[in-house]
């Protein structure tokens, strides 16, 4: 079957917008309404029009359209598209996490669940996370979570000591450093550019670290340039579009020895146009939460949207 115009038709059908993360495959994010990072996404979600958001990303991310849309259909292409970093902050323990420490603000990573979410004080994202955490008091105590790299790297951005939960993106930190370092021998002009979700000792050889539209935005700003890219690999495909000439390095991931596949997001990956087709045609599957967890959920999340104001592309 050809998906694209089977897909366009239930669109239209359906009144519905294609919401897809830059980790997506490449015929994915040409078919998509809007392509963006997690910041852009979620804004995009709160704005829409559309009375059904097929979202092809990971699960929290269309749990997020949800929460900001209650009365809309939320899609996904596959349920089990999960993220490591929502699995590494399982509630009923944040909860615990949280009331051992109750003198401490909660600022959250949005790559969690709704139920942790509606635990939080703010959620945050890579684009907008050292702005919102800057302009909290500094002597204001903080718990981060669930990404103790992402936690790290912002302590020492901003001069905190936030309490960090122990949780990692299995994508991010497991690039090979010698497979790196071999690439910056054998390139020594390309610039080295991380996501923040990379640990310390791969962020160290970062010329430049942001999130995945701050990442595309600088390549862009660079046309003619070498990357060494140490994020997931689907981002290449906005950054070959957004900057002429440029060459792109992907760095492989390490598993026993070194992997190119592994830096791929299994979960990310998950999505295709057939499940695409599929979830439009059968609405299902369908994002469900209780009205209690979204309306929990959301404030966290509207204070994220009003603080982030003039952040990154609308
Ligand atoms: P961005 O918000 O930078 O797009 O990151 C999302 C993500 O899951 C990175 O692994
Ligand atoms: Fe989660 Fe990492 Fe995949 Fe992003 S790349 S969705 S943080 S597992």
């Amino acid at each position: 079957m050809d998906y694209e115009p089977e897909i366009a038709r239930l669109k239209a059908e359906k009144n519905a917008i294609l919401l897809a993360h830059y980790y997506q495959d490449d015929d994915i994010q040409d078919i998509a309404d809007f392509v963006g990072d997690s910041l852009e996404l979620a804004r995009k979600a709160a704005g829409t029009t559309a009375d059904v958001i097929v979202f092809s990303g990971v699960r929290f991310m269309a749990e997020g359209a949800k929460i900001l849309n209650p009365g809309k259909q939320v899609l996904i292409p596959d349920m089990n598209a999960g993220c490591s970093l929502e699995d590494s902050c399982p509630p009923a323990a944040f909860a615990a996490f949280c009331k051992a420490h109750p003198d401490h603000m909660v600022v959250t990573y949005i790559n969690c669940s709704a139920e942790v979410k509606a635990l939080s004080d703010i959620i945050v994202t890579s684009s907008n996370a050292e702005a919102i955490i800057n302009s909290l008091p500094h002597d204001q105590k903080i718990i981060f979570a669930p990404d103790k790299y992402l936690g790290d790297y912002l302590n020492k951005k901003t001069g905190r000591n936030m309490l960090l939960w122990n949780g990692t993106c299995m994508v991010h930190e497991r690039f090979s450093e010698e497979e790196l370092v071999r690439l910056t021998v054998r390139h020594p002009a390309a610039h080295v550019i991380a996501h923040p979700e990379c640990p310390a000792h791969l962020l160290a050889h970062a010329k430049f670290i942001g999130s995945t539209a701050k990442l595309i935005q600088y390549t862009a700003e660079h046309p003619g340039g070498a990357f060494i890219v140490l994020t997931e690999p689907g981002i290449l495909y906005e950054m070959k579009k957004r900057s002429a000439g440029s060459t792109f390095y992907e760095v492989p991931g390490i598993s026993g020895g070194a992997c190119i596949s592994c830096n791929n997001c299994p979960y990310m990956k998950m999505n295709n146009l057939e499940k695409i087709y599929l979830c439009l045609k059968n609405g299902t599957p369908s994002i469900e939460l209780s009205d209690d967890l979204i309306r929990r959920a959301r404030k966290p999340l509207d204070r994220m949207l009003e603080l982030s104001v003039g952040i990154g592309k609308k």
